[in-house]
């Protein structure tokens, strides 16, 4: 049985001794273990059926640790790290030699990010060593954003569940490196394009895996529940065409609410869409379990986290 609890010393204790705790983010939940800990980190792998070449994210808890782990520190870095931090933001940046190949997946670069939740924040700041967590999912399926999805895809192959409730952002974190100085962004999320575009001027968008090899986060399948899913401008026409399929909708607004289908989930009566994407990942979880023949998603307006939420939905139906 896994424990679900808010005991960060017994999370410390577990991580201490190389095993696994899934942990509480502002974005999604995340694996964590020990980023020192050959033995955690293929623990994670392996529990994910994660393949070793896709990389893991380091998670500390002050921006004092940043040179223990990356040997430069670039000007555009720091100004998004004053913006964000903690927060939703991941800076890759050239590793440290002492940073294990696991963790980096063979590349000279680290994800880094400091994240927003007490919790976590506090269980980083008793622990020696920092964490390296990927979203607590088995690879290619939806991201947790509550204790309960972690405990659905890992109950009894995972010691603890530090249950730090809802995720409040509910998209990963936005993933932004640098090439020649310049900042790229390799995944969309939890950060718009704009406001990292404010802090650190005009960027490079490679968030697809023919431009960024080594981000598969960009993988085109991922996200994905087991239900077909389909991201549609035209909802009312899709239906048409489907008259006897059992349709679960997943509508940003209450424009809609006249459809006659299966199950309706709003991700934002207001068409508001921070909320809509701490709901996604929560509402593609519920439709998941509705046994439905298809899921099918309104396209969000193309701008700030309507432009991310797009992004995942487009993952999800390959
Ligand atoms: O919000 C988040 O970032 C969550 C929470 C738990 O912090 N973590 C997360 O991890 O989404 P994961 O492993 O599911 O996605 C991490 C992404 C992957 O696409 C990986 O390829 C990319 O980050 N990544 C990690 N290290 C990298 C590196 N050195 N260079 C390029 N991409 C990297
Ligand atoms: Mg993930």
């Amino acid at each position: 049985m896994t424990l679900v609890s808010k005991d960060i010393l017994k999370a410390a204790e577990i991580l201490s001794r190389e095993e696994l705790v899934a942990i509480p983010t502002e974005t999604v939940y995340g694996l964590a273990g020990n980023i020192y800990s050959d033995t955690a980190i293929k623990k994670i792998f392996d529990l994910k059926k994660r393949p070793f070449f896709n990389p893991l994210i380091v998670h500390i808890h002050s921006v004092d640790q940043i040179m223990e782990l990356a040997t430069h520190f670039p000007e555009k870095a720091q100004l998004l790290a004053k913006a964000f931090w903690p927060g939703s933001l991941t800076l890759i940046l050239k590793k440290q030699p002492t940073v294990p190949e696991l963790i980096t997946a063979g590349n000279d670069t680290v994800g880094i990010r400091i994240p927003q939740h007490e919790l976590t924040l506090e269980l980083l700041r008793n622990l020696p060593f920092p964490l390296a967590a990927p979203s607590a999912n088995p690879f290619t399926y939806i991201s947790p954003t509550t204790a309960q999805h972690v405990k659905s895809y890992f109950d009894g192959e995972l010691e603890m569940i530090l249950d730090g409730g809802d995720c409040e952002n509910g998209i990963e974190s936005t993933i932004v490196g640098f090439e020649n100085g310049e900042p790229v962004v390799y995944r969309l999320g939890s950060i718009s394009l704009e406001d990292i575009t404010a802090v650190a001027g005009p960027v490079i968008l490679k968030n697809n895996k023919e431009q960024a090899p080594n981000a598969p986060g960009m993988l085109e399948k991922h996200y994905a529940p087991r239900t077909k899913t389909f991201l549609v401008e035209n909802i009312a026409a899709f239906i048409a065409l489907h008259p006897d399929k059992k349709i679960g909708l997943l509508l940003h607004s209450m424009d809609h609410a006249h459809f006659k289908v299966s199950e309706i989930i709003y991700l934002s009566k207001i068409g508001d869409l921070k909320e809509a994407a701490s709901e996604l990942y929560n509402a593609m979880h519920q439709l998941d379990q509705l046994d439905l023949d298809v899921i099918v998603a309104h396209r969000l307006p193309d701008k700030g986290l309507g432009k991310s939420i797009n992004d995942r939905l487009e993952r999800a139906t390959k």
